[in-house]
């Protein structure tokens, strides 16, 4: 099972892997984005009886009136009412490369148009496609609470996750642990979301302060305001793009806790156990 999906990975990761994506904007915008969504603000999105079962409704969250802020990316979310009644409002941002995907009714599935990714609406889980094989929790799309009051309106806060990495960030490092007790000299593999994109100097000088040996890098190469996003596995090519946003290292347990620590990791996640590639 772990060889087959190392395999699917493999395939994945391996194949040329350079995708344009147009819809995000630059670097600093990126961040405000950032900040923008840890804003807690109880906003009213819809009435339930503009939502039937198995309907969508899109909206900007935290909204502001400005259409230009509202039409951000990072501030799309859809309001699902499953087939089951039950009310969702999922980010748009899709945590595989971060195109938007749409709800298909007639499915049931909410779909990314770049690689396929597929999520369950109701859980906001991918269940097929390149985000599937993420590792958890980079495998959820973040999710905003839902409150309905007595007169049906709908309000959205408190956005669970980060929008286009995840959602359930727990900072549980015990499997990590365990390895570093039970096989401390025996290399694992681990795949390293960053809070934001760095520099790809930054990421240069985190490999080599943990001790890190490079599997992939993830980020892009800007193009104006499109993005070439780039999977390499020399630190040479990674060199050369503008922004780096994950990492898959190989590392010594203890270099993994280490680094769990770093202010730019969110946290290592162990793609294998220790000693399988
Ligand atoms: S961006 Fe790749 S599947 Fe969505």
């Amino acid at each position: 099972m772990a060889r087959a999906r190392r395999g699917m990975l493999k395939a994945i990761f391996g194949a040329a892997f350079a995708v344009t994506i147009a819809p995000f904007l630059s670097w600093g915008r990126f961040l405000y984005r950032q900040e923008a969504v840890k804003e807690q603000i109880r906003q009213k999105v819809a009435n339930i009886s503009e939502l039937p079962p198995n309907t969508r409704i899109n909206f900007p969250f935290p909204k502001t009136g400005d259409p230009k802020i509202d039409s951000d990316p990072f501030r799309q979310y859809m309001l699902i009412r499953t087939p089951a009644g039950e009310v969702r409002a999922l980010s748009k941002v899709c945590v595989h490369l971060w195109c938007l995907w749409e709800y298909i009714p007639d499915l049931n599935e909410c779909q990314c148009p770049c690689h396929g990714s597929v999520y369950n609406p109701d859980t906001g889980v991918a269940i097929r496609g390149p985000a599937y094989y993420q590792p958890y929790p980079t495998n959820a799309l973040p999710m905003l609470k839902v409150e309905i009051d007595e007169n049906g309106d709908i309000y959205v806060s408190q956005l669970d996750g980060k929008v286009g990495y995840g959602r359930e960030w727990k900072r549980d490092l015990t499997r990590i642990q365990k390895i570093a007790e039970s096989s401390p000299d025996t290399d694992a593999v681990a795949y390293v979301p960053l809070w934001n994109p760095v520099r790809a100097s930054r990421a240069a000088s985190i490999l080599k302060k943990y001790n890190l040996k490079l599997v992939k890098a993830y980020g892009y190469l800007a193009r104006g305001s499109a993005k070439e996003w780039l999977a390499v596995d020399t630190v040479e090519d990674a060199a050369k793009m503008d922004a780096v946003y994950a990492l898959d290292v190989m590392a010594k347990p203890r270099d993994l806790l280490r680094l769990a620590e770093d202010k730019d990791v969110i946290m290592p996640l162990l793609r294998t156990p220790a000693g399988q590639r």
